[in-house]
């Protein structure tokens, strides 16, 4: 890196100096792509206003924001996380997160100089939380089964109760879930559903040394308790949903923050589930849960990496936290503070997390970390002591690092597929697309990680997204002929519509929509043989 760029990049990143932090960051990339020839099958970078994919792949647009899927309910914005549970031999019940609404977007750019309406905020209430689709296999291909009792929407409307009948509040129940990020399958096949950015829609409180709560609010925001005001400790909880009913049901015992993910594994009768708190130093969690079958009661952990230990979130166990918080209910609702309060590690964004399939390791996409000058972020590996996800101690190291030599940065969401090649997605931030220190990896794309053969280890990108868009969720089918996938966002940031600036997926002038695409084609089979 040339001085001028060096400057720029510093500032870009708010240092003020040579921080040895930044300079060993820099120089510590791992495995280069470019080191090597990429594959024919690979991709470059692309800043095209379509979905680009490797020659040896292709896709349909299985669904997008609109869409009817049922007589009274459309399909909602935003898609991100995708669970497919399969049903009977050729059927499945797909799920389908609904992450965030744009104002913009969803009162067709007419909006904002005098502030939304009650109409309005419905709208982008109903245009988020999840989606259930009742899908079959025909001729080699997933449908949607038109009509199927099962396709229903869970929104920022739905009454949701608390598990265990627990309340907060006064209320044993929440309106609604929204700002649903990932999630995850529990091993009885309910979705759990992660509740992300929640503070944008009815803010967040905060806590003095006495327990009293201050409500905070932004300007820049979803602002709905101007026409609903529901208190923000009902939101940023783990949400289970049966597919099959749609019931759902918030768990608080997986505590309360910017859960990104909430992934799943069955060990030792007991339900484990890892979550990372996506926001600058923020921690890692996992849940040990007492039964096999439930996750209502069990107990909280955090990650201590300089110990390679799991430390308890359980006022019971640690009484230095029984100081802090009344109830294990009071602390779970600041579940970030009891984090800190213990002295759990900070990390650079942990978004989401999958288990390899073969050696049980722990992958955690670190996604950046402007405060520590980390621009590309990382993919963390984590490796339970005697590969025992019920384990309180591990070892950890860096699988992957981002940046121009390894030819991708900000690494969000993760999928494995059955062989154990690693499949993730990248999220640079809108704003930041196609600019310093990003111009190199132009759109967001679609990487694999091959687990053998030449191309071992190194990160391929094989799909590039539209313009402003992220590609988030990817989850193969059961036969893993299929790789369902979301196009997240694409032109976001436009305020009018004379400053649209992507039309995908249907073209002219259209307003851009998010979309689940299918896609298949022989790479996948070549890279799983
Ligand atoms: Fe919703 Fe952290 O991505
Ligand atoms: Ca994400
Ligand atoms: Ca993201």
């Amino acid at each position: 890196m040339n001085t001028i760029k060096r400057r720029e990049f510093l500032k870009f990143l708010g240092v003020t100096g040579g921080s040895l932090y930044l300079t060993t960051h820099l120089s510590g990339c791992l495995l280069t792509s470019k080191s090597k020839n990429n594959p024919a099958w690979a991709i470059s970078p692309s800043d095209a206003d379509q979905v680009i994919l490797s020659k040896e792949l292709n896709y349909k647009q299985f669904i997008a924001w609109n869409d009817k899927i049922n007589e009274t309910e459309s399909f909602g914005t935003n898609n991100d996380y995708i669970a497919f549970i399969q049903d009977s031999n050729n059927e499945a019940y797909l799920w389908v997160n609904h992450e965030h609404a744009d104002p913009h977007k969803l009162s067709e750019y007419k909006v904002l100089e005098v502030g939304r309406t009650k109409e309005q905020v419905d709208k982008e209430q109903l245009a988020v939380g999840g989606s259930v689709l009742k899908i079959k296999k025909q001729n080699g291909q997933w449908q949607i089964i038109e009509n199927h009792p099962s396709n229903l929407r869970v929104t920022a409307k739905t009454k949701i109760p608390f598990a265990g009948n627990i309340k907060i509040q006064g209320k044993d129940h929440a309106i609604g879930t929204f700002a649903n990020c990932a999630g995850g399958v529990t091993p009885w096949n309910t979705i759990l559903t992660c509740e992300e950015n929640y503070h944008h829609g009815y803010g967040e409180v905060e806590f003095d040394d006495n327990g009293n709560r201050k409500l905070k609010r932004k300007k820049k925001s979803l602002n709905w308790h101007l026409f609903y005001d529901h208190p923000p400790e009902h939101y940023g909880w783990v949400v289970e949903v049966d597919p099959k009913t749609g019931k759902a049901k918030k768990h608080t015992s997986l505590g309360r923050f910017a859960h990104e993910s909430a992934t799943t594994v069955l060990e030792n009768n007991k339900v484990v589930v890892y979550s990372g708190d996506d926001k600058d130093n923020e921690c890692l969690y996992k849940f040990i849960s007492d039964t096999p079958d439930s996750l209502e009661s069990g107990t909280l952990y955090v990650a201590d990496l300089k110990l390679g230990r799991w430390l308890p979130l359980d006022i019971t166990k640690n009484p230095h936290l029984k100081k802090k918080f009344k109830t294990q209910l009071d602390m779970l609702i600041r579940t970030r503070e009891a984090a800190h309060f213990v002295g759990a590690s900070e990390l650079d964004r942990p978004e989401d997390i999958e288990i390899h399939p073969n050696t049980k390791e722990v992958y955690v996409a670190l996604t950046n970390n402007k405060t520590k000058g980390n621009a590309h972020g990382s993919i963390l590996k984590i490796k339970e002591k005697n590969n025992d996800h019920t384990s309180l101690e591990f070892q950890h190291e860096s699988f992957l690092t981002g940046g121009e030599d390894s030819g991708f940065s900000c690494p969000d969401n993760l999928a494995f597929d059955k062989t154990g090649n690693l499949w993730f997605t990248t999220d640079i931030s809108t704003k930041l697309l196609n600019n310093f220190p990003y111009n190199s990896f132009k759109n967001n794309g679609l990487f694999v990680v091959p687990v053998k053969g030449k191309y071992a280890g190194l990160p391929i990108q094989v799909a590039s997204a539209p313009v402003g868009a992220e590609f988030t969720g990817p989850c193969f089918s059961k036969d893993y002929e299929t790789l369902f996938l979301s196009v997240q966002h694409p032109g976001e940031g436009a305020e009018s519509l004379s400053e649209l600036k992507s039309h995908w997926p249907d073209g002219g002038n259209n307003i851009p929509r998010s979309a689940v695409l299918t896609i298949q084609g022989p790479l996948l089979k070549k890279l799983m043989s």
